[in-house]
């Protein structure tokens, strides 16, 4: 299903929270740390549109001493899901980490988060290591890492 990737507003908040909630048990992001995420320099976050309904979204931080661009969160409605949202929602990440001259993409995630981790994996990302007790309910994390080649012309 192809979806239209745009940048989240904070019209968007109160919308993209309700997303978190019905689709993470914890680590939510409420619709006030959405505004503050969507108000901060080098903070990309993008909505997934089917028509007019929202299908997922996604967050994408940097910081200015780093190159790389962490993907804080990804979520995809249960209805537009397997349909290849997600796997557009990552070549997304993959060339705003290009546009930004990040080297590498770097996320965490649930261990036992069977979807997410084979999302990653047939996306090209490479499982280096776990994080014990790294959600709030004290389950674990795996961390993935994708290099990104610099686009044409970049040092
Ligand atoms: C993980 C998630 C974003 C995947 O989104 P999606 O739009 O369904 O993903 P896609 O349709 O692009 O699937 C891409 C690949 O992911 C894997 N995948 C996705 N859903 C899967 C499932 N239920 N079982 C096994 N593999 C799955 C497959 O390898 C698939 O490739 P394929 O269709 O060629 O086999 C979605 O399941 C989701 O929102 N989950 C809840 C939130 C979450 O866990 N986010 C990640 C936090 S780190």
């Amino acid at each position: 299903m192809e979806v239209a990737i745009i940048p989240a507003t904070l019209a968007d908040c109160n919308d993209l929270a309700r997303m978190e909630e019905e689709l993470f048990a914890c680590d939510r992001i409420s619709s006030r740390q959405f505004r503050y995420l969507i108000g901060k320099t080098g903070n990309v976050v993008v909505k997934a549109l089917a028509g007019d309904r929202l299908a997922g979204a996604m967050v994408l931080l940097t910081r200015r001493s780093s190159r790389k661009l962490r993907l804080y969160s990804i979520a995809v409605f249960p209805w537009a899901r397997k349909l290849g949202v997600g796997k557009q929602l990552l070549a997304f990440a993959e060339q705003t980490a290009q546009r930004l001259g990040c080297r590498a993409i770097v996320l965490e995630v649930g261990v036992a988060n069977r979807e997410a981790r084979c999302l990653y994996a047939t996306s090209g990302f490479i499982e280096d290591g776990t994080k014990s007790g790294y959600y709030q309910d004290g389950s674990d994390a795996v961390h993935l890492v994708k290099q990104i080649s610099p686009s044409h012309g970049e040092p």
